[in-house]
């Protein structure tokens, strides 16, 4: 079965031919056009530029994609893409192009939750994954902890109260002074420090209720940068501000992966999968492989290319999902709720 994954619901613009086998998804082609240098400027995604530039990017995205796969848009047996969530004028640009060109060429089309499309990332690696998995997806806007039975479903088990973790990364790069997107370069940052600085306190809740708060640690970074004079202008090349790229990735990853044991244990989880912007951290990464052979669970953290947004988890999701009766009846959804269960 040939799949066509489209996605735009934030500021990656992006086409992709798989192939599904019997033995799991193969890549045919995966094309992404990034907005970095756009929304650079800003510090941060800004929703009326980057839903313009999709306008801009799709087509050539698409005839790309289509191109280096060697596929022609009739010969495909499905065109998948993201309805939802993201932000609405993103949204917009893959989900219409993706109903019109099924439309034209008589191709069933598949809407696709954009969380089953990071869940679905991992089906590249780990085709024959055991379940019930245990789903952490991390990224600039979602910081969640989901039991899933299979590759089309996930419920819901923590949170993040306020921040994303993408959100401490990225507002920390900001207030470096190292660009954006953050997490990359206080990832490379961190990479070369010699000693890490002190470490963050870990935030307490009340009321027990399990899940994640992020915006502390925001602050915390923000005070202790106040303290440390020129540190905001010193640049990646300054000890000091590897130190701090050091603390917070090592408390964002340790904090992530606290709950993982517990969880693991209710639920007779048996594997782990990783997925979002954020499983692009190599600390993240080398400490979940610990976390993982201990607690005896099989663990798939998508490769990076797959981790961030990308038409190729949309193609494989499409495969697993149902296609629509009634495409052109459908709208794109800034908030679409993962189905009940
Ligand atoms: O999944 P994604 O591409 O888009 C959203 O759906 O948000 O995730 C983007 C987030 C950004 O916050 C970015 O800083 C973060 O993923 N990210 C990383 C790394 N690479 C990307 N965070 C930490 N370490 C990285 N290496
Ligand atoms: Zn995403």
């Amino acid at each position: 079965m040939l799949i066509l994954g489209l996605e735009s619901s934030c500021d990656d613009c992006s086409a992709s031919v798989i192939e599904e086998t019997p033995s799991g998804p193969k890549l045919l082609s995966l094309v992404r056009r990034s907005q970095d240098d756009l929304h650079g400027p800003f510090g941060g995604v800004v929703p009326e530029l980057a839903a313009r530039e999709h306008l801009l990017q799709i087509h050539g995205v698409i005839a790309e994609a289509l191109r280096q796969a060697g596929v022609a848009a009739p010969r495909l047996d499905r065109i998948a893409a993201t309805q939802g969530p993201g932000l609405v004028g993103c949204l917009l640009t893959a989900f219409s192009a993706g109903k019109a060109l099924a439309w034209r060429c008589g191709v069933p089309f598949v809407p696709v939750h954009h969380l089953y499309g990071h869940l679905n990332a991992a089906r590249f690696e780990a085709p024959a994954l055991p379940f019930p998995a245990l789903v952490l997806l991390v990224s600039g806007g979602h910081t969640h902890l989901y039991e899933s039975t299979g590759w089309t479903h996930l419920r819901v088990l923590q949170k993040t109260r306020d921040d994303a973790a993408g959100e401490a990364f990225d507002k920390t790069a900001r207030m470096l002074g190292l660009g954006y997107p953050g997490g990359p370069v206080v990832d490379a940052c961190a990479r070369r420090a010699q000693a890490a600085a002190p470490r963050f306190t870990p935030p307490k809740f009340r009321d027990g209720a399990a899940s994640w708060s992020f915006s502390g640690l925001k602050t915390g970074m923000k005070l202790r940068i106040e303290r440390e004079a020129g540190i905001g202008e010193a640049g990646p090349e300054d000890p000091r501000v590897q130190a701090l790229c050091r603390s917070l990735q090592e408390a964002i990853s340790a904090w992530l992966l606290e709950p993982i044991p517990a969880w693991a244990e209710r639920i007779g989880a048996k594997s782990l999968v990783i997925s979002g912007g954020v499983a692009c951290n190599s600390r993240l990464r080398e400490e979940a492989a610990g976390l993982a052979a201990k607690l005896g669970l099989e663990l798939a953290i998508p490769a990076p290319k797959f981790c961030t947004d990308n038409g190729a988890m949309i193609a494989a999701a499409g495969a697993r999902l149902p296609a629509s009766d009634l495409p052109l009846e459908l709208n794109a959804d800034a908030d679409l709720p993962l189905p009940a269960g």
